[in-house]
Formats: C-alpha cells, sequence, structure tokens
C-alpha cells in the first residue's frame, strides 16, 4: 500500500504514457487505468487485478467523437442513447476495428466503449492520444472500489499512482448495452437504469443468462462481488429471525434499504438509505459491503431491494456476492 494518491492530471499522463497503471475516478466506481491500445499495458491491467484474459476490457474515451480516429462508430439507437446519455453511467457493446488489441476485446470482434463524466477523468481523457482499459480497480471478483482509499487498501502496491476524485456519486458500475444485433440487448443493469434507457430506444433484450461477466464461457463469473462473509438475501425481518436461533446478534450484520431490524444492535446494520432513496441505497452500497465483511461476523443478512430504478443494479450486485461459487475461475 505504499501508492501515491493524489490530485496531479499530469502525473496520470505521464505515467501512463509510459504504459503504466493509474486508478482513475468515475461517477460510477474507480477503474484501474492504462494505455488501451498497448498490448503490454493491457496485460499489466490483468495481472494487477488477477483477471482471467477471456473476461474483456470497458475502453474509456471523453466523447464519442473520438471514437472515429480509431475506426469506431456508434451504431444509430447507441448514438441516440449517447446523446442523452454520455458522457455518463452507460457502456457500449459495438463492433471492433483493427485498431483495438485482442486483448481489450478478449478476441470477441466487439468492444465495450464508454465516456465517463467525472470531471477529473474527463479532463485527463480529453488529454491523451489513446483510450483508457479500464476495469473496476479491485482483485477479480471482490467488490468495486467507490473511493481511492478502496482502491490503496487492495490495488496500492500495484499502481504508479492513484487519481483522487472523491467518493463516486453513482457508486455502481456502468449499464452495459450490446448493440451487435437488431435489437439492443441489456448485458449488465448500472448506474442508468432499464426505464431510462427503453424510454430511448424501446424494449430492450434481455442478458442471455450468465452472458454478463463473461460473453466467452458464460457462467462461469455467475459470482462477483464476492464477499468473504456468506451472504443471504430476502425479507430481513424473517432472515433476521431464521438467522438467530444458530447465530448470536453480534454474530450478524445487517445491510438494509430504509428499516433497521430490531433485534440486531445498530452497530451491526448499514441502513442505506433512511428516506428510501435508491440514488442514496446504490451509492453506499459497496462501501457498506466492504465494511460488512471487514466485521468480525458469521453471516450478512441483505434485503431485498426495490426491483425498479437502481434497485435493479442493487440487487444484482447483492445477488451475485451471494452466489455460492460453482466453478474455481482463480478469482
Ligand atoms: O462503471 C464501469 O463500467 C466501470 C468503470 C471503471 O468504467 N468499469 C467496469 O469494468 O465495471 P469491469 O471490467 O469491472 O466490468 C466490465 C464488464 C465485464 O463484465 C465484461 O465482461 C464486460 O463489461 N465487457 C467488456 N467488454 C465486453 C465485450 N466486448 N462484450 C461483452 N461484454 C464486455
Ligand atoms: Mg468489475
Amino acid at each position: 500500500m505504499n501508492s501515491t494518491i493524489g490530485t496531479d492530471i499530469l502525473m496520470a499522463i505521464r505515467f501512463l504514457e509510459q504504459g503504466k497503471l493509474v486508478a482513475i475516478p468515475t461517477e460510477t466506481v474507480y477503474g484501474l487505468a492504462a494505455n488501451g491500445l498497448r498490448n503490454d499495458a493491457v496485460l499489466a491491467i490483468y495481472e494487477a487485478k488477477n483477471r482471467p484474459q477471456f473476461n474483456p476490457l470497458i475502453l474509456h474515451f471523453a466523447n464519442p467523437g473520438q471514437l472515429a480516429k480509431f475506426g469506431l462508430q456508434l451504431p444509430e439507437q447507441a448514438a441516440a442513447l449517447a446523446s442523452k446519455f454520455s458522457p455518463g453511467a452507460l457502456t457500449y457493446v459495438i463492433p471492433a476495428s483493427d485498431a483495438i488489441p485482442d486483448l481489450v476485446t478478449a478476441g470477441t470482434g466487439a468492444v465495450a466503449v464508454r465516456f465517463p463524466a467525472h470531471p477529473v477523468t474527463q479532463a485527463l481523457l480529453r488529454q491523451l492520444d489513446f483510450p483508457l482499459a479500464a476495469p473496476s480497480a479491485n482483485p477479480s471478483g471482490y467488490v468495486s472500489p467507490t473511493t481511492s482509499q478502496h482502491v490503496a487498501e487492495q490495488l496500492g502496491d500495484k499502481v504508479a499512482y492513484i487519481l483522487e476524485g472523491g467518493a463516486s456519486e453513482i457508486g455502481l458500475e456502468s449499464t452495459i448495452v450490446s448493440f451487435l444485433e437488431d435489437q439492443p440487448r441489456l448485458l449488465r443493469h448500472g448506474g442508468i437504469s432499464l426505464e431510462e434507457i427503453e424510454g430511448v430506444v424501446g424494449k430492450l433484450g434481455l442478458p442471455q443468462k450468465g452472458y454478463v461477466d463473461n460473453p466467452v464461457a458464460p457462467g462461469m463469473l455467475a459470482r462477483h462481488y464476492a464477499t468473504k462473509h456468506p451472504i443471504q438475501i430476502g425479507d430481513l425481518q424473517q432472515l433476521t429471525a431464521a438467522a438467530l436461533t444458530s447465530f448470536r446478534p453480534t454474530d450478524l450484520v445487517v445491510i438494509g434499504f430504509n428499516e433497521a431490524v430490531d433485534s440486531i444492535p445498530a452497530t451491526h446494520q448499514f441502513i442505506l438509505s433512511p428516506t428510501g432513496n435508491l440514488r442514496e441505497a446504490a451509492q453506499r452500497l459497496f462501501a457498506a459491503l466492504r465494511l460488512a465483511d471487514a466485521m468480525d461476523v458469521q453471516l450478512i443478512l441483505a434485503a431485498n431491494f426495490p426491483e425498479q430504478g437502481l434497485g435493479r443494479a442493487i440487487n444484482d450486485r447483492l445477488q451475485r456476492a451471494a452466489t455460492p461459487q460453482k466453478i474455481d475461475t482463480s478469482n
């Protein structure tokens, strides 16, 4: 954990130009960035995260105007969404070009592109003459980081620099939509809600089962955002009552939406939004999961969030964290 956290964009640019890794703030989560056109730099990302190379990376640009230079183009429906939601928390899977390394696309022939809105990373991207490949800045399979401190704790000794940008405003990864077929297909719920996207392009195709985190070998990465403590999801009152038949209250930690549970001490409860605001809950989710995971408890109990707006992405992340690992992907 000896890396430098700071706000020096020019220093970040120097490191990136040398092919080194720099953690960057975005409005969704922090990214682990490198020159997306250099194989050695992209390879360093996979190594630092211990990420399987069949899991492709998102390329980040300042704006859609930068795509043509690299032989890329947003299909019509993607362009319609971009005019409304980019820069922002939406990622577009589109046909790749010869300029994009196979390591970035994992040989799929398609590339995911995103235009992050965070002002620090916008300023950075505008000064680079290459896009940044950047997955979330966590070891593969663990909860994504929403602060520079989260990055420093887990990958601090693997990055040249961590660009400080405050706590991520959205707190959940971008929504991913694929434009490889006639009907756009949702690949991952995220910071822009399904309702907002369908408001522009109509009904989306649903994710193919197991597709989201690994388009090459479906299903293998179903468990993601995993905590070391097991997680149960459901009605909190019922889960708590059942858990208390075999655990003490202090063996449990609760992640709730807007209501605390009576029989658990307040210090063992993270109530993500007392006012019932899904945006606020999303913003706080990953930090709460990390804190809960660091506690000396046996079990994490998480609420079912309303299946609407950002609630879908929250439920998706909790379910992935709770799914028992079926296949070891050496995450
Ligand atoms: O909000 C975000 O999207 C953050 C910030 C840093 O931009 N990035 C992020 O990257 O979440 P990552 O690598 O943790 O998740 C990207 C997901 C992976 O599940 C990957 O399989 C999928 O995007 N993906 C990337 N390229 C793809 C492609 N060509 N086709 C299908 N899925 C792809
Ligand atoms: Mg990730």
